[in-house]
């Protein structure tokens, strides 16, 4: 039933009208149990949702919420790897990705011990064979009888890409040669690989530099070709389709400078991660590693466009990584709703979307490292969400993914943190921690957590003042994510929390969250607008257009 039609609905409606009054700081006086309440430990992440609008009441509505879209049946046919992406007649399988090698049915896996011990690399160059990696795609379909025998199928394939993928990224990390990687890609060819090793420095290769190419902006290769030699870089082009334009014409000039610099070993150099390997063939590329047409973009980082993060880290702890999102996988598919994390996460985002009002979400990682986790988050939640019809085409009456956006803290707080305390309109804010740093310097950490601390606070308490421009209202809602440390195996829990916080609102929308038709009309334009700036035709084109075209010609 689509969730505006549900009874849940239309009483979470009249709870929300009695909603109006709610005050954190009469909740918190109300009822000492809150903090622990609402409160939920997960894999890897602890979350207070204690300092949010909802209370016990609101949080039983939209259980029968959940309950009455279907929601843990949408899971588990997800699961299952039933097509749930319906409009492009696909399963939805990246959490098959991390399924441990014993899986399906299987043991538990290892646990992988995270510490940021420092990694040498070996100074012999081995050279790798160009071996392409056959990773034909699988269909599964979503018949019981067979999916099960596709799914086991498709987890052989898995693993045995994975194993290729490992391989080769410890070939990469003992190449003294190879000193610099180039990951040529865009949206989900480049957002997890660099947020993640970003976020992972601590762990990454010494001796080996990490660069990022993904707009078409031709100031973003240039600058990072400046520094490189053709003979110390690999080149790595990501891209699930092979035909991204920004892709393909960053790939077609990075080619073009390898061979002026007199680099000839394009098989050395080049290596494609991609689910259209006939694409890469034609493009030049001999080394390939595959994924599936199973795996989204933005839900892709597990899969071979992973590959950065695992020369970045290595094997094991890349299996970590890959560890850490199945620990929460398993979490997500097997803890009853109301203990579960990624369901209160993405109930809690309905509750605030559809009945309290709040479109936007702000981001505060208080983590430097994870600076680029905000716009990761960005196109997982926008591009998954951002719909406004239904999984069967028709235009929805309720409002779908929120806006988000963010930067680390503390630099977001010098900024427009204002607008979060005293602005017009409530943004929830969500602050991530980590509690054991991977420096020593103590005071600056105590600091950091503080802040993170004092910000919630202060949006919660608020402070009264007769002169309205010191006056804060307090009140404002905040989640506070906490992770112990941040190692691969907490990182992977915290994207898996994410992409499955995701599904279920999308779920409870009843739309599809894992297609992405938005993106195409802007694609066809811009090939259209490319040709008339190269020809100066203006004809048929909107006033507004034909202006700015003879402007910039
Ligand atoms: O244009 C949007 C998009 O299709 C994203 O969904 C995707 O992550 C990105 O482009 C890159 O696509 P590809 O990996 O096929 O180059």
């Amino acid at each position: 039933m689509r969730c505006d039609q549900t009874p849940a609905w239309q009483a979470l409606q009249a709870h929300a009208a009695g909603f109006k009054g709610f005050d954190l700081r009469e909740a918190f006086a109300r009822d000492p149990g809150r903090a622990a309440g609402l409160s939920q430990e997960a894999p890897g992440v602890f979350a207070d949702l204690s300092k949010n609008h909802t209370d016990s009441a609101t949080e039983a509505l939209l259980l029968q919420l959940a309950e009455q879209t279907g929601l843990a049946q949408q899971r588990d046919a997800m699961f299952a790897g039933a097509p749930i992406n319906n409009t492009e007649g696909r399963a939805v399988m990246h959490w098959l990705l991390r399924q441990p090698a014993s899986a399906p049915g299987g043991s538990e896996p290892k646990p992988i011990r995270a510490e940021p011990t420092p990694v040498r690399a070996e100074p012999t160059p081995v050279r790798a064979e160009p071996t392409p990696v056959r990773a034909e795609p699988t269909t599964v379909r979503a018949e019981p009888t067979t999916v099960r025998a596709e799914l086991v199928e498709a987890h052989h394939q898995v693993q045995e890409t994975l194993n290729a993928m490992l391989a080769y990224a410890e070939q990469v990390r003992l190449d003294a040669e190879i000193t610099d990687i180039v990951n040529i890609g865009i949206g989900g060819s480049d957002l997890g690989p660099q947020m993640a090793v970003l976020a992972l420095q601590d762990f990454v290769l010494p001796g080996k530099r990490f660069h990022f190419v993904s707009n078409v902006d031709g100031h973003e290769l240039a600058a990072v070709l400046k520094g490189l030699k053709a003979r110390h870089t690999l080149f790595l082009i990501a891209s699930k389709t092979f035909t991204t334009v920004d892709t393909m014409l960053n790939a077609r000039s990075a080619r073009a400078w390898f061979e002026a610099q007199g680099g000839t070993d394009l098989a050395r150099h080049f290596v494609a991660l991609t689910a259209n390997a006939d694409a890469a063939a034609q493009f030049g590329i001999r080394r390939w590693l595959g994924f599936w047409d199973w795996v989204g973009g933005r839900y892709s980082m597990w899969s071979a466009i992973g590959l950065p993060i695992a020369i970045a880290l290595g094997a094991d702890r890349f299996r970590a990584l890959l560890a850490g999102a199945h620990a929460m996988d398993r979490h997500f598919q097997s803890a009853p709703l109301a203990q579960n994390l990624p369901v209160r996460l993405g109930l809690l985002d309905v509750w605030y979307r559809n009945f309290l009002g709040y479109s936007s979400r702000s981001i505060a990682p208080y983590h430097s490292g994870l600076r680029r986790l905000p716009a990761y988050l960005q196109q997982l939640e926008m591009e998954s969400n951002g719909k406004r019809v239904d999984r069967g085409g028709q235009a929805l009456p309720y409002g779908t993914a929120p806006v988000l956006w963010g930067e680390p803290g503390t630099n977001g707080q010098h900024a427009y943190f204002q607008m979060l305390h005293q602005g017009t309109d409530v943004v929830p804010l969500e602050c991530i921690a980590v509690k054991k740093p991977t420096h020593t310097l103590a005071e600056h950490h105590e600091l950091l957590l503080a802040n993170a601390i004092a910000q919630a606070q202060a949006l919660m308490l608020g402070q009264s003042d007769a002169d309205g421009h010191r006056h804060f209202t307090g009140n404002r809602p905040s989640t506070f994510l906490l992770l112990q440390a941040l190692t691969p195996e907490s990182l992977g829990a915290l994207i898996a929390l994410q992409e499955h916080r995701v599904f279920v609102s999308g779920a409870i929308w009843g739309i599809n969250s894992f297609d992405q038709w938005g993106v195409e009309l802007g694609k066809v334009l811009a090939k259209d607008i490319r040709a008339r700036i190269a020809s100066g035709d203006a004809s048929g084109l909107d006033a507004s257009s034909a202006a700015l075209l003879a402007r910039v010609r």
